[in-house]
Formats: structure tokens, sequence, C-alpha cells
């Protein structure tokens, strides 16, 4: 990195310290504090870090007022429309779209690894057969350390992609078995001959009596859906999954640990809770109490939020969030279901938020999470699985953003310090003499 500039410090003290400052490519510059503590014995305080930066990345960039999202440059909108999963799978990873010849590679040696050691297939008996699928997905995820050790050192670079290919190759298939599991169907074995997203939703709901048909224009939107979720700079789940990799812990363990961050409702877990919401306000009768509903939610004793709505970074409608409901249209009105009460439940309550002061005023817009629920229940989806897909799609981001922070030189184990507020030192009385 080039230092820009620099920063001075001063404190009340009188004492100053200069700070470097870099410049990324685009985007906001960035004071260098390592020598902070060192040099000045304080430390900066920046809980849920607002404005830290806590790597250098060349994967994923956001303008957060803008509402841009680019893939190693390439703006959301434009993979979105040209490219399949697989061909941004190749882009997040290697960091160049893929020529005809490459990607034909990359299918193949993604295709080569969808199956799973059949011991794991052992491991799903061990759950209630009503475990949410996202508690299953940690487990089996984790557990794939347990069979791979021929390509667990992770200094080394062929472990390393072997692993990532590894991952993005069985998350479908994993995914597919916890759902199948969940409702007591065989579990469908890979079929090869399929594209990525048709051979996971062939093992999602295909079954072995009879042939499952593929409907493309579904594949597409599903397709489309996991290029959304592929990335996101240092979201919880990528902190997360970097924080678990910068002790050395093996990739699938990593990985397990993004999944288990991603699950929280106020991440990922957010597309099953926006369902949820939309679910039972149409229970309680739909677009006539969204007006009632939207006074709750700025009611702030009342504990409710608008999920699937506000973001940390975009203060500007979600890329993504426009994306999603461009295919949620296209989906419903594939299947005839074009009058779909949730969806325009949705619509009612995105109109009303986006005009009402208390949205506009904390820059509330729509995220990917509003949509996504609606399109993926029209595609048969049941809600408990929206997150494991989720899972299924960023496993690809979490897996590149680990592997840039194991190839940093600069690397070191994540440890964050504290502002201290606890007791100041003081001795143990015997217990007689305890108050
Ligand atoms: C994802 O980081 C990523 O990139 C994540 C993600 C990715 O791809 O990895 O984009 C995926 O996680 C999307 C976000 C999904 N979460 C939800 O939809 C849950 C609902 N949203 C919120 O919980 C919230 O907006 C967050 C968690 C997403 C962001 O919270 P921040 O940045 O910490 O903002 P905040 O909680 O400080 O909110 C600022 C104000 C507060 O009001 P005041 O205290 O100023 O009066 O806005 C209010 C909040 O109460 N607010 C909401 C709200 N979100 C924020 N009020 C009602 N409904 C909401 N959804």
């Amino acid at each position: 990195m080039k230092e820009k500039s620099s920063a001075k410090l001063t404190f009340g003290d009188g004492r100053s310290i200069d700070l470097p400052v870099y410049g990324g490519t685009i985007g906001p510059d960035a004071i260098d504090i390592r020598a902070l503590y060192p040099k000045a014995g304080v430390f900066t305080y920046d809980p849920g870090f607002l404005s830290t930066a806590s790597c250098n990345s060349s994967i994923t960039y956001i303008d957060g007022d803008e509402g841009v999202l680019l893939y190693r440059g390439y703006p959301i909108e434009q993979l979105a429309t040209h490219c399949d999963f697989l061909e941004v799978c190749y882009l997040l990873w290697f960091g160049e779209l893929p020529n005809a010849d490459q990607k034909k590679d990359f299918d193949l040696i993604v295709a080569r690894h969808t199956m799973v050691h059949e011991q794991l297939s052992r491991l799903y008996q061990g759950f209630r057969r009503d475990a949410h699928p996202m508690s299953v997905m940690v487990g089996v995820v984790g557990a794939l350390s347990a069979f791979y050790h021929d390509s667990l050192d992770i200094h080394n670079a062929k472990h390393r992609e072997i692993s990532a290919f590894r991952l993005i190759a069985k998350l479908p298939t994993i995914v597919a078995m916890a759902y199948k599991y969940n409702v007591g169907q065989p579990f469908m074995y890979p079929k090869n001959s399929l594209s990525y997203t048709a051979n996971f939703m062939h093992m999602m709901f295909g079954v072995p009596a009879e042939e499952y048909e593929v409907n493309p224009v579904l594949v597409r939107a599903l397709d489309r859906i996991l290029i959304l979720h592929a990335d996101h700079e240092q979201n919880a789940s990528t902190s997360t999954v970097r924080l678990a990799g910068s002790s050395g812990a093996n990739p699938f363990a990593c990985i397990s640990s993004g999944i288990a961050c991603l699950w929280g409702p106020a991440h990922g877990g957010a597309n099953e809770a926006a369902l949820n919401m939309l679910t039972e306000l149409q229970a309680q009768g739909g677009v006539e109490k969204v007006g009632e509903f939207v006074k709750k939610v700025k009611d702030k004793n009342s504990g409710v939020k608008l999920m699937g709505f506000g973001h940390r970074v975009y203060k500007n409608y979600d890329p993504r969030a426009k994306l999603m409901q461009e295919t949620c249209r296209e989906v419903l009105d594939t299947l005839g279901l074009h009058d779909d009460p949730l969806f325009k439940l949705a619509m009612a309550l995105e109109k009303v938020a986006l005009e009402d002061e208390y949205f506009v005023s904390r820059k509330l817009y729509p995220n990917v999470d509003f949509y996504s629920g609606i399109v993926q229940r029209a595609l048969g989806i049941p809600v408990s699985m929206f997150t494991c897909i989720f899972s299924l799609a960023r496993t690809v981001g979490w897996i590149a953003q680990w592997n840039e922070m194991i190839s940093d030189p600069e690397q070191k184990i994540g440890r964050p310090r504290q502002l201290y507020q606890g007791a100041t030192r003081r001795d143990v009385l015997p217990m007689a003499k305890r108050p």
C-alpha cells in the first residue's frame, strides 16, 4: 500500500502523533493506526467497526451512498445479467472473468467435486428431523475437515484452491441434503450433466421415483439470486471467517463459523425474518394493516423492526434489492403468480416506508433480504432454507476473502483490544468476611 499523506493526532496534554494515510483505488482513505498504541499508549474505540477498515482487499467494493456494488470491479447489475454463478465464482477466486476454455474447465472441476463422502451423509442422522437446517449446516460444513486431511495446509496455495473448489462444489449437495433430511425424503445424488444451479434444484426437489423436470427460467432466477449473494466486502460473517482464519484454523471450520454468524436475524437470517413478517402481516389483514404496522416499527418500545430494510453501509437503495425485485416479478409471472399477495404487500410496505420521514431521515431502504424470501418461496424453497441458500451463495465470497487474507504477507492473528470499564484491582476476602 502506498502512503498518500499523513494525519496528525494531537492530545489534550500537547502530545501529538503523525499517522500515515493510505489511499484505495476507489473509496475512502484509511489512517494507519497500528503505531497508535505502541507510540501513544491509547486505543481507538469503534464498537461495530463503523469507521474501521479491518484489512485491505481487492475483491468487492461497495459505495453505500451511491448504492454501488462491484465484484472485482464489475457492477453487480452486469454480472447478474451477463454471467452465471460459476463465472462469478471464478471471478471472485481468480480476480478475472474466465474465457470460454477456462469456464469449461472450471465447470468440470466443480462438477467433479459435487459428491460428498458417503460417511458424511450419516452425520445428518445425528440431528432431529425438525432441527433448523442452519444448525445442520454449521455442523456438517465444520465436519468436512474430518474428511480432507490431504489438503489442510493453509500455507499451500494448491491446498487452499482444492479446499475452495470442494466447498463451492459441495455446498449445494450439503444444503439439499439438509432439506431432504428435514422433510424425510431420500438424499438425491448430484447429476453432473446438469448445470450447477439446475443440479442444486434437482437435488432439492427431485425424487428417486421420477425424472425431475428442470425449468430453465426458474434455474436462471435462482442462479441470479446466488450471484447477488456471493460476496459483500467485510460484512459480519465475512469478518468472522477472516478472524477465524487468522488463527490458522482450517478453511472448513472457518466457513462453518461464517454460517453460524450469517444465521443471525440482523444479518443473513433477515430473509427468513422478512418473509415471516410479511406472512404475519398478511394474516392480520395485509395491505390495509400496513399503516398500523409501520407505526409500530417507528415506536421504539415495540422492538419491531422492518426486516429486510436498513443496512450498515447502504444509505441508498441496495442495488441487489432492485435486481431481486425484478427477479421476483419474473418468477411470479412465469409461475402465473403475478397477484401473489405477499409481493403486493411487500411493494405496498416499501412504498409507505420510502415516503415516511422516519425511514427517509435514517436512510433506511430495502436491502437484499426484503424480496429474496418472496422469490425463494415462489421457487418452492421453504422459509427455513432461505439462509442456507444465502450460505451456499456466500461460501465463494467467504473463501475468496479467506484466501486473500492467508496470502497477505502482512497477515497477523486478529486480536482487538477493549476500553475496560470493570472493577479496579481488589483482593479476595475470606468467605467469613464477605458482605
Ligand atoms: C445483510 O453488512 C452487510 O453487507 C450485510 C449483507 C451482506 O450481504 O452480507 O448486506 C446482508 O445482513 C443485510 C441486512 C439484513 N438485516 C435486516 O434486514 C434486519 C433489519 N435491519 C436492521 O436490523 C439494521 O438496519 C441493520 C442491522 C441491517 C443495520 O443496523 P445499523 O447499521 O447498526 O444501524 P442502526 O441499528 O444503528 O440503525 C440506525 C437507526 C436506528 O434508529 P435510531 O436509534 O437512530 O432512532 O435506524 C433504525 C434503528 O433503530 N433502524 C431500523 C431498521 N434498521 C435500522 N428501524 C426499523 N426497521 C429497521 N429495519
